[in-house]
């Protein structure tokens, strides 16, 4: 795995580096969001999901578990597992969208799903600084598959 680091000064900034991530996707892409209660996972998601191009209103899926997101032939699938213990068929659910090329899958509170998920994926961690500050220290993590992707970006 290599790593990319970026400093986060807003809410703003999580979604435009989400977006420029989201400019690159084609399908086929795992991306899990790693952070504490409120680090900014379903933000960069909103970001990421203007970047491929959809309108969609992005909110947090905490409830419904899975939500879809549709820009042309690209469908963002978005999870969050917080504080399921057992995904049950919703792990089914998971791995069907991950056959999906033309599926871009982001999943927060990934844990319970670990398992499902492919080696090959992003993690993307997202860092309070100490200073109590909106900033966010996010780390990038990716295989050799995703490296134009990731190393062509700039905040
Ligand atoms: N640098 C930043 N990046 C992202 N969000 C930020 C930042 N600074 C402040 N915020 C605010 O923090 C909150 C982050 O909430 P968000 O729902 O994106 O986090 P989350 O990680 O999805 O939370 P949860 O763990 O509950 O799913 C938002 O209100 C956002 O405006
Ligand atoms: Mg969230």
């Amino acid at each position: 795995m290599q790593e990319k680091i970026f400093t986060l000064y807003s809410a703003k900034e999580t979604e435009t580096l989400a977006y420029s991530i989201g400019q690159k996707l084609q399908g086929g892409e795992c991306i899990e969001l790693v952070s504490d209660l409120g680090g900014g996972k379903t933000t960069f998601t909103r970001g990421l999901v203007r970047g491929i191009g959809s309108l969609d209103n992005v909110s947090s899926p905490t409830f419904t578990i899975g939500k879809q997101y549709k820009s042309g032939v690209i469908t963002c699938y978005h999870y969050d597992f917080y504080r399921l213990q057992d995904p049950g068929l919703l792990a089914e659910e998971l791995a069907e969208a991950l056959e999906d090329d033309k599926g871009v899958i982001v999943v927060e509170w990934a844990e319970s799903v670990a398992h499902v998920l492919p080696d090959d994926r992003i993690i993307i961690m997202f860092e309070r600084m100490a200073d109590n500050s909106e900033s966010r220290i996010c780390t990038i993590k990716y295989s050799e598959q995703y490296a134009e992707t990731i190393e062509s970006i700039s905040l």
